[in-house]
């Protein structure tokens, strides 16, 4: 989709990805516990889920919770849930206002009971939306996504559900967590980390990346602006010749 702004026709991502990292960091050079800047984080995922809608984005997946996140302290994990507790209660009364589709990717079964619970409220709260999809990734890993669709696959195949020979990069996709979204066009990680951290690792294949120093709670419209620019100016070949 192609929008005009500033003076300027930009071809806008239909799927950005975001690694939101530096919240951490963001709340110590404030003097503030790491589960403030958490909070900030949260408050700015739901400003950023608009910005990114008003300027014309259909998919957004933010990695909030790896599976090796559970390894941070106990008194952090329980606040970043409690968090999340929050964050899925106040969607319940603007959802429907904002056009949004809430969904979740990763391992839900090591999620509490009421978050699952909340989390299936929201998709039939907004199973019908058609503004932006907001993914959230909860849990998430990607080798453990994969692990868990070629378990899937293995047992399909056993039970003669499918044939091996009819396994193919199409019926992978259809295994993964993600087969409702198109693979992402823009991933965006903040605070300064040239990494994956175990996101996305199948369907990124062709993805640009886009790197900020800016901590997550920093991260505004402003600096969406500059990585869709930065997209622009990519020269997008599909490991095709030009
Ligand atoms: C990202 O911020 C949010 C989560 C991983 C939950 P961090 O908590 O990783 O912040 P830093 O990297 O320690 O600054
Ligand atoms: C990646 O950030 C996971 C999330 C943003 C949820 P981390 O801060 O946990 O990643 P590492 O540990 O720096 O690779
Ligand atoms: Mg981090």
């Amino acid at each position: 989709m192609e929008k005009e702004l500033n003076g300027d026709i930009l071809n806008i991502p239909q799927h950005i990805a975001i690694i939101l990292d530096g919240n951490g960091r963001w709340a110590k050079k404030r003097g503030m516990p790491r589960n403030y800047g958490h909070m900030q984080g949260a408050k700015n995922v739901e400003q950023i889920c608009q910005d990114a809608y008003d300027l014309g984005v259909k998919y957004l997946t933010v990695y909030a919770f790896s599976t090796e996140n559970w390894k941070r302290s106990v008194e952090e994990v329980s606040g970043i849930m409690n968090i999340l507790r929050q964050y899925l209660n106040s969607f319940k009364t603007h959802i429907k206002r904002d056009k949004l589709t809430v969904r979740v990717i990763g391992d839900r079964t090591r999620l509490a009971d009421d978050i699952n619970q909340l989390i299936d409220e929201l998709w039939e709260l907004s199973k019908d939306n058609q503004g932006l999809t907001l993914t959230i990734a909860l849990n998430y890993g990607s080798r453990d996504e994969i692990t868990r669709a070629v378990r899937r696959i293995a047992t399909d195949t056993k039970e003669g559900r499918i044939s091996p020979d009819a396994i193919d990069e199409a019926m992978i996709s259809s295994y993964l967590d993600t087969e409702f979204m198109p693979d992402p066009d823009l991933l965006i990680r903040t605070s300064g980390e040239l990494r994956l951290s175990n996101y996305l690792l199948w369907q990124l294949a062709y993805t640009e990346f886009y790197f900020t120093d800016v901590c997550w709670p920093d991260f505004d419209k402003e600096e969406l602006i500059k990585a869709i620019h930065y997209f622009n100016g990519r020269d997008r070949r599909y490991g095709g010749v030009k």
